[in-house]
């Protein structure tokens, strides 16, 4: 897997531009946390995972630009970090994990704070390189030579530390020798499908087709779609989960047609505090995003726009959750 979507150079990080794909591939240097966080609400780096790890990454750049290694001080920034994106859990799971090793060693210099913090997120980060391949195998195991599969979104590389969830279902068939297909929803408003899954996976070269999201329900249909496999920003207690916008209704699709549909998710996205799908907080985006995404209007001027980035699909519409831990029965099998 050549991509790697973030990475920690020396004393900075370092982000694929993913608003500039797939027409440049520019990478962005950071240095400090309010580049992380800019660039998180930018979505030039995205993805669940992703997110975490680079909210992690922004700790240490926080303390090692300001200077300032007082609790207080990490504390504000974590709150600041944390509430960057609101849908997915994998951001407060990372601030909290490396706030949580702070309480627990209580280093007290500049070099040790530092010290700490860059190892947790280095930790986080290699920790979801190994989820991701664990995902993997298991969700491989759901797919034979041959089949097809459709994915809504970016739940690649792009969108972790490793070689994705969703996608790294497909790249592990693929190593194994499994000849698969995928479409890929283009996924509006900011075709995360069409501008980053298809270029990721004919950067790896998997074949892949582009569809209108509007075209997924008729390739059901006519049975051309083997199994659904999209990623997770959350998971509630009692297995609904929220991903990108459109994924419910791939999912009410699926049911319809007698689709597997399946979730690829690492533990750090599970969130036990929340029952259910109900208590997820769910993002909104900006108006132009619709009416005038990447420059072109397509809307009337002065148009009302609502714009949610995410959606819940209940646990009843999920075949199987694909984690780093195996095969969990969803409410659909
Ligand atoms: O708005 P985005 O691009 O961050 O949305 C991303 C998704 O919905 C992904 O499917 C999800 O984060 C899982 S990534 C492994």
């Amino acid at each position: 897997m050549n991509i790697k979507s973030i990475e920690r150079i020396d004393n900075h990080v370092r982000l694929i531009a993913q608003t500039l794909l797939p027409g440049e591939i520019k990478y962005l240097k950071i240095n400090d946390y309010r580049g992380i966080i800019e660039a998180i609400k930018r979505l030039d780096v995205r993805g669940a995972p992703a997110i975490g790890i680079a909210a992690a990454y922004g700790l240490a750049l926080a303390v090692q630009h300001a200077g300032d290694y007082s609790r207080d001080f990490i504390n504000n920034v974590a709150t600041e970090i944390e509430t960057a994106r609101p849908t997915a859990v994998n951001l407060s799971w990372a601030v909290c994990r490396v706030l949580d090793r702070l309480t627990k060693e209580q280093p007290d210099t500049f070099e040790s704070v530092l010290t700490l913090l860059w190892s947790e997120a280095e930790n986080i980060h290699e920790e979801d390189r190994q989820l991701c391949e664990k995902i993997g195998l298991n969700g491989a195991q759901l797919i034979n030579n041959g089949d097809v599969v459709l994915t809504h979104c970016n739940a690649g590389a792009l969108a972790t530390g490793g070689i994705g969830t969703a996608l790294g279902v497909i790249y592990t068939c693929r190593n194994q020798g499994k000849s698969i297909r995928v479409y890929a929803d283009e996924t509006r408003p900011l075709l995360q499908g069409a501008r980053l899954t298809s270029w990721e996976l004919m950067q790896e070269g998997i074949d892949v087709t582009l569809i209108c999201d509007s075209v997924a329900a008729t390739l059901m249909r006519q049975g051309r779609i083997d199994h659904v496999i999209v990623g997770a920003d959350r998971v509630a207690a009692n297995g609904d989960f929220a991903n990108k916008i459109g994924t419910y209704s791939v999912a009410v699709q699926a049911k319809e047609h007698s689709v597997p549909f399946y979730i690829a998710a690492p533990y750090s996205t599970f969130d036990s505090k929340l029952a259910s799908g109900e208590d997820i907080p769910i993002e909104e985006r900006f108006a132009r995003e619709v009416t005038e995404g990447f420059g072109v209007r397509t809307a009337p001027e002065g148009v009302q726009v609502y714009s949610p980035a995410f959606d819940i699909t209940p646990f009843e519409l999920v075949s199987y959750y694909i984690t780093d831990q195996g095969i969990k029965p969803g409410g659909r099998v």
